[in-house]
């Protein structure tokens, strides 16, 4: 199942309108899919429950997971998709064992120097886990109201590349996003004729989750056999772990990666009681 998480250290800065967005375009597309709210502000979650009493054919239904920050464990099996919608400040040990289930995450990004900064810094943090920095889990940023003709998108657009981030475009500033939000919809939810220049912005953000979601590993079949695991290699430190199933799994890579001494890691097992 792909797991995509929506992440930004700024309040405020779209996570909730993304993650809401992707999670509908997805379950428009037929998929299965859950919508998890990580954020104590559960705004995804209060938006879940105002759809769910649209009419399925205007709003296809998304399930919602409840999931505390300090103990995301596995994500629920059976779903589709997972879209992840995350709090603002998320860093540290919490950001690390979010990022351990994640395929793809979004980076939404206003237009301002402080904005930039902020994300810069973010992905930063993200850079460094070893999921991101092998490659299993890609980064992608979008502009959040920013209007593609602007300056503005020019110049998030070259920034991004100087921080070596996946650039998906910009969304622009509507009032449509606000009215949405208040009813438990999407710009994909809206007749075409209203939202057709915001669902055509989209576009490139959903084709760039498409291509991540693809090339998430796979669960293995109930009934396959145990694929080897690779021995690290004498300096790379690196484990070639099929499927990630477990904290323990995760662990090791992380400690095998060498981004923390093995004392931390001691810490943190007795922290999980394992
Ligand atoms: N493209 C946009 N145009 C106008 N308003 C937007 C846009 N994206 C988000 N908003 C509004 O900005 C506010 C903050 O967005 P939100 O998704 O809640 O941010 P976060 O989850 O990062 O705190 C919300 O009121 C939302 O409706
Ligand atoms: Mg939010």
């Amino acid at each position: 199942m792909p797991v995509i998480a929506v992440i930004n250290r700024k309040g405020g800065s779209g996570k909730s309108t993304v993650a809401t967005h992707v999670a509908a375009s997805l379950a428009r597309a037929g998929q299965s899919v859950m919508l998890g709210d990580v954020d104590r502000q559960q705004s995804s979650r209060a938006w879940l429950r105002r759809r769910s009493r649209i009419d399925a054919a205007q709003a296809p239904p998304i399930q919602g997971w409840i999931v505390d920050k300090s103990s995301v464990a596995r994500p629920p099996a059976g779903v589709g998709h997972l879209v992840l919608d995350t709090p603002g400040g998320l860093t540290g040990f919490e950001l690390a064992r979010l990022v351990m289930w994640c395929d793809a995450i979004l980076i939404p990004v206003c237009d301002s120097r402080f904005d930039r900064d902020s994300a810069a810094a973010c992905h930063e943090e993200l850079a460094a886990l070893p999921r991101v920095a092998n490659g299993r889990c890609k980064v992608g940023v979008l502009g959040m109201r920013v209007d593609r003709r602007t300056r503005g998108h020019a110049a998030l657009e070259s920034w991004a590349a100087e921080q070596g981030m996946d650039f998906l475009g910009s969304l622009r500033d509507t009032q449509l996003y606000v009215h949405c939000a208040d009813r438990g919809l999407t710009v994909f939810d809206l007749p075409a004729a209203k939202a057709a220049a915001d669902t055509e912005e989209w576009k490139p953000v959903l084709a760039w989750l498409e291509k991540a979601a693809a090339a998430a590993p796979k669960p293995p079949a109930p009934d396959a056999a145990p694929r080897a695991v690779a021995p690290p290699a004498a300096r790379t430190h690196r484990v070639a772990l099929s499927t990630p199933s477990t904290l323990e799994a995760h662990v090791s890579e992380l400690s095998l990666s060498g981004v923390a001494k093995p004392g931390f890691w001691g810490a943190l097992r007795r922290l999980l009681g394992r």
